[in-house]
């Protein structure tokens, strides 16, 4: 079940709008491809980023096939390029029209514990994180004033309302900076028709964390994307996907104490 907080979702004139041309980057696997699929399948135009270009001509070409009614552009992008990122998205924009939504979803999982020297790990995560997301909103933000309307979705996690121990240290402070980043923005925007939502999703099956056991309440990608999806037509300020456990969970994570997340970890 998703159920999602804060304020109705942008109208023009009292009619929600129907967001036509999307953004997804990160789409070349896992939630970021679940979500170009959702989304082809009712008939919206995509432009999809991420590195692994192989991958997204596949998923291109069966797009294609499957949903002859949708346009979908795919272009290689490394979101830690700043340059890159701007140029893409004007790109996209001059070939579809406008972007009536840009879902900032590429993100790097688990990093190492600190101080076990392997500082690039967690460097890669803040990297790809939280200045691969500033770098993608900049440019969202920019084109949606100009344009006049869209809807920025950034793809958070449960992880941000509580530091976490060993490897998901950087992952779970990247999390944290997306969530404010979100905060921010939405603030900046209130009297303007530009919407701004953040998605906390739980544990999702993906390439992020295969073959790491025992994650709790894990729920499988095809249900993820699906919910996801909802979630972000809902267009509210955030959403926890799915809402329960984690709405209630992360409230109580903030409050425990350090030994009891020591041995939640
Ligand atoms: N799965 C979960 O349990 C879960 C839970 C909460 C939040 N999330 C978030 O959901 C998002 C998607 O994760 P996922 O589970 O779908 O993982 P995934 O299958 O590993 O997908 C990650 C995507 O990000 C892309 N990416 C990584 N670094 C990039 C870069 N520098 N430039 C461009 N694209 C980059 C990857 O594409 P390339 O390698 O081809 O570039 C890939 O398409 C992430 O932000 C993740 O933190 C996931």
């Amino acid at each position: 079940m998703v159920r999602a907080v804060g304020p109705k979702p942008e109208t023009r004139r009292g009619v929600r709008v129907t967001r036509q041309n999307i953004v997804i980057t990160g789409a070349s696997s896992g939630l970021g491809r679940g979500l170009a699929y959702e989304f082809a399948a009712r008939g919206r135009n995509l432009a999809l980023f991420a590195r692994r270009t192989h991958r997204l001509q596949e998923i291109h070409d069966d797009l294609s096939r499957r949903f002859p009614a949708s346009t979908v552009l795919v272009r290689a992008l490394d979101v830690t390029d700043a340059e890159a990122v701007e140029q893409q998205f004007l790109s996209a924009a001059n070939d579809l029209g406008a972007l009536d939504r840009i879902i900032v979803n590429a993100g790097l999982g688990f990093g190492s514990r600190i101080g076990d020297g392997n500082f690039a790990a967690n460097a890669a995560v803040l990297q790809t994180n939280v200045l691969g997301v500033l770098a993608q909103s900049e440019s969202a933000m920019r084109i949606m004033r100009e344009q006049g309307h869209g809807h920025l979705v950034l793809m958070s996690s449960a992880a941000a309302f509580r530091g976490a121990p060993g490897a998901m240290a950087a992952y779970a402070a990247s999390k944290s900076a997306v969530t404010s980043l979100g905060e921010a923005m939405r603030i900046d925007v209130l009297d303007q028709p530009i919407t701004v939502t953040t998605l906390h999703p739980g544990y999702i099956r993906t390439e992020m964390n295969e073959g790491v056991d025992k994650l709790p309440f894990i729920i499988d990608e095809k249900s993820g994307v699906r919910l996801l999806a909802a979630a972000i037509e809902r267009e509210r300020a955030k959403a926890f996907v799915p809402n329960l456990p984690w709405r209630p969970l992360t409230s109580i994570l903030r409050r425990l104490p350090d030994r009891a997340v020591a041995r939640l970890s």
